[in-house]
């Protein structure tokens, strides 16, 4: 018998409801996955502004939840068990979801599970690849996070190998496109700029790449700063700045470094599949340069669809599926959010 997972997410500055469904084979089939993004009220402050996010997420849980049963064609009663994002993420933020969640099941009274949030972005692959070999490893790249991960069981067995030490991946998109003039969040408009610009125009550094450098931790604040003082000195100079050009040349460092790692990684440790998730998945160098690398060490390389590398509820939905087909306990109805949940913790 199928059962119905509800997924809900409130991490950051998306509220996402996803519905799916979790067949006896354990294969997990999306049904639902409906976001409300308080983005824009953020837009204008260059990054969230948490207080703005947890009223936003208040006023968009309950009408987000209603869209995606009616997307589904289904009742609040067919629910089986509901998963929520416990952490890491903002604690207001978080509040909002996990109370949400706790209702819904105290109410319907199916079991809760607090779950990951970046364990729910590898998940997420599940919902359009199948299920994930094991091991294989996950690059998640997100606006919070950075890491290259080892993945034994998506329900419960995560290993944390290498992480950057300063800026995620995406605040880096988001530091240079302020310094271009590019709206907020930057990652799109980098990704746009940099199609029309010449990637080998500027050599900005690569972080975290010299031979004493730990080999899997990540660096961006450098090649930040590096942006910063190149459009610094084009302006004293009284040159227009090559927006186009700057934006290529930066998205290579970024691209460049990250596939290089995620395949050695791989590589060394003997694993046949690496995953990419979260927003920064979503760029077009990046996963273009990840597939040419993958390809010729002889990787799998899964990418979910842009719309499931952002941040979702269809996502959590899919990890709570893989933690009901492991059998895992759910959670007692008093846990606590935890803006600071470590990656190896799936489920609390
Ligand atoms: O996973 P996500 O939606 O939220 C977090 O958990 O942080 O990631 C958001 C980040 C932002 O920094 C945004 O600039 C970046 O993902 N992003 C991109 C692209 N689309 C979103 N970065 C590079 N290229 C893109 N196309
Ligand atoms: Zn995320």
């Amino acid at each position: 018998m199928s059962r119905i997972v509800m997924g809900i997410e409130s991490s950051c500055d998306e509220t996402g409801v996803g519905l799916v469904r979790l067949h006896d084979d354990g294969t997990v089939e999306l049904l639902a996955d409906e976001v409300a993004s308080s983005v824009e009220q953020h837009a204008r402050f260059g990054g969230v502004v948490p207080e703005v996010a947890s009223r936003a997420h208040l006023e968009a849980m309950v009408p987000t939840a209603k869209r995606a049963f009616e997307t589904a064609g289904l009742e609040l009663s067919d629910v089986d068990a509901i998963a929520v994002t416990a952490g890491p993420g903002l604690a207001g933020a978080l509040l909002v979801g996990v109370s949400a969640a706790k209702a819904y099941a105290a109410a319907l009274d199916v079991p809760l599970y607090g779950v990951n949030h970046l364990a729910g972005h590898i998940a997420v692959d599940t919902l359009q690849h199948g299920p994930l070999p094991a091991p294989c490893l996950a690059l998640l790249v997100s606006g919070g996070h950075t890491q290259l991960l080892r993945v034994d069981d998506i329900a419960g067995k995560i290993t944390e190998i290498g992480s950057t030490v300063d800026d995620a991946a995406g605040e880096a998109y988001d530091k240079v496109a302020r310094l271009l003039d590019l709206p907020y969040p930057g990652g799109p408009p980098i990704d746009k700029a940099a199609k029309n610009g010449n990637p080998q125009a500027i050599a900005f550094p690569r972080g975290m790449t010299g031979p004493r450098d730990a080999p899997f931790d990540f660096s961006f604040s450098g090649l930040k700063t590096a942006v910063a003082r190149w459009v610094e000195a084009a302006e004293r100079r009284g040159e227009p700045i090559p927006v186009d050009d700057v934006a290529a040349s930066f998205q290579e460092a970024v691209a460049d470094v990250l596939t290089a790692k995620a395949v050695r990684a791989a590589t060394e440790s003997g694993i046949g599949t690496l995953v990419i998730s979260g927003g920064v998945a979503a760029n077009s160098r990046l996963s273009s340069l990840a597939a040419e690398r993958c390809e010729a060490a002889g990787i799998e390389l899964r990418v979910p669809r842009p719309r499931l590398c952002t941040d979702n509820g269809a996502m959590i939905a899919a990890l709570g599926a893989h933690v009901v087909a492991a059998g895992c306990t759910p959670s007692s109805l008093d846990f606590s959010a935890n803006p600071a949940l470590p990656v190896s913790t799936v489920s609390i």
